[in-house]
């Protein structure tokens, strides 16, 4: 790897690559862009564990495009039965898993991969939350990746339909049957996403383009811009202090780092550290127990048979909660419709953030107990709407409480601690911020 004084040498000593290195940047920004990106760009000194994510991130994007690639290599979406009476699409998946060299390899990691995807970003959401990275300036690098992670989920989503199982057909049948409670509108939105009055062969067909083309392109296009606008910034870190107001005599921040090397090679212990665990689930337990692909998929999608529960993948659940919540219709309005409000609502909330949270100070290191506490309960939260949102509205905890009114308390708890964040984010007490950070 070079650094920048390998640059300047290679381009003064006379040497094939300085003389290519100099042609390249009189045409491109090459040098500038490594320079601005990477070996000037200054991060400050004590990021720690929960700054891992963000690369892991890239990482895994890069994953599920390149394995993506090589699955359409062989994938059929097609949804007409084949001499067998089974549906071609169904049956190209088998055929990659049983016939294609490295065909179970290929598609194992871009399945776990969709679930590694959603791990590694909630987890990277969490630390803006920890450490109030979302708070100004900092108010577009969050709201660029809520827009994310609403790509992500409709990527993972339409996705979820191309295998053309019991799950992929009746859980797209569910969600997009949801459209349909919208009022006036409803019944005609729903046919024209699916493009029949059933999920069939069209809805296959439009899911398999937006899955492969559209939607990835605009999520590159949005972390592009999520990592532009925070070298615009600069990084925020556990102290949740600004470190470009103390900088040296040559302008650099006295608690920063160029990216490069420092960064670049810590990265790697993440990296290394992820692959290790994402490939003891790829090789021994892809499946993940039926919680990252479910045991009702392994059979071919039958319009006429219902399974008995249809859950979505562990990553939507506690969405899913969120809609299963609301029973009641109000204001007349069926309660489907309330349901698919708070799903979306449950997403789009974490985009005002930046202004709900009234906190002098950003980062949970000086915050009160007030905001501990009511965060810690959030998680708790959060983790038990995403496993009664795997379990049928029935369920009983322990066979005495029964879920469906937990999911729904629940459920208000996450909205309340949004709404609520202005009033007790003021009120709650704090330490004063150190000047420097702190290792
Ligand atoms: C494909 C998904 C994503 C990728 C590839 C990605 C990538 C990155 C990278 C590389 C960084 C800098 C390194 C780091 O701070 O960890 C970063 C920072 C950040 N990301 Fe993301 N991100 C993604 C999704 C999200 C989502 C969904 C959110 C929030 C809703 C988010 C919020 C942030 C924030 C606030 C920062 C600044 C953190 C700080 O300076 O403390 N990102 N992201």
């Amino acid at each position: 790897m070079a650094s920048n004084t390998d640059f300047e040498k290679y381009k003064s000593d006379g040497s094939l690559q300085g003389h290519l290195l100099e042609w390249v940047d009189a045409r491109f920004p090459a040098t500038s862009m490594w320079r601005a990106h990477l070996s000037e760009y200054y991060a400050p000194k004590n990021f720690n564990f929960w700054y891992f994510f963000g690369s892991l991130a890239m990482l895994v994007l890069v994953i599920q495009i390149v394995t993506g690639i090589f699955l359409v290599m062989h994938y059929k979406p097609d949804a007409s039965l084949n001499a067998n009476g089974i549906p071609v699409a169904f049956a190209s998946v088998e055929y990659i898993m049983r016939d294609v060299n490295w065909g179970w390899l290929i598609r194992y990691m871009h399945s776990t991969g969709a679930s590694a995807f959603f791990v590694v970003v909630y987890l990277h959401m969490f630390r803006g939350m920890l450490y109030g990275s979302y708070r100004q300036p900092r108010e577009l690098i969050w709201i660029f990746g809520t827009l994310i992670f609403l790509c992500l989920m409709a990527e993972a989503f339409m996705g979820y339909l191309l295998p053309w199982g019991q799950m992929s057909f009746w859980g797209a049948q569910v969600i997009v049957n949801l459209f349909s409670a919208i009022p006036l509108i409803g019944e005609p939105l729903s046919i024209w996403i699916r493009g029949d009055f059933v999920v069939g062969d069209a809805t296959l067909n439009r899911f398999f383009s937006f899955h492969v083309i559209a939607v990835p392109l605009v999520l590159l296009g949005l972390v592009a811009a999520h990592i532009l606008a925070l070298h615009e910034v600069g990084s925020n870190n556990p102290d949740g202090i600004e470190i470009k107001k103390r900088k040296d005599a040559n302008g650099h921040p006295l608690d920063g780092i160029p990216f490069h090397p420092y960064y670049t090679v810590k990265d790697i212990v993440g990296v290394v550290v992820f692959l290790m665990v994402f490939s003891i689930i790829v090789f021994f337990a892809p499946e993940g127990g039926g919680y990252l692909l479910e045991y009702n998929n392994f059979l071919p999608a039958d319009p006429l048979k219902t399974p008995l529960h249809i859950a979505p993948v562990w990553y939507f659940t506690p969405y899913y909660s969120l809609l299963r919540a609301m029973v009641w219709p109000l204001f007349g309005i069926d309660a489907k419709f309330w349901g698919v409000v708070a799903m979306g609502g449950g997403v789009v909330i974490l985009a005002f953030l930046p202004w709900l949270d009234r906190s002098p100070v950003k980062s949970i290191r000086y915050r009160g107990p007030i905001f501990k506490t009511l965060l810690t309960i959030f998680v708790i939260a959060f983790v038990i709407l995403g496993f009664l949102g795997t379990k049928p509205p029935s369920y009983v905890f322990f066979g005495v409480i029964p879920g469906a009114p937990v999911a729904q308390l629940l459920s208000a708890y996450y909205f309340l601690y949004f709404l609520t964040m202005p009033w007790w984010s003021k009120i709650d007490k704090y330490r004063p911020e150190p000047d420097r950070v702190t290792m």
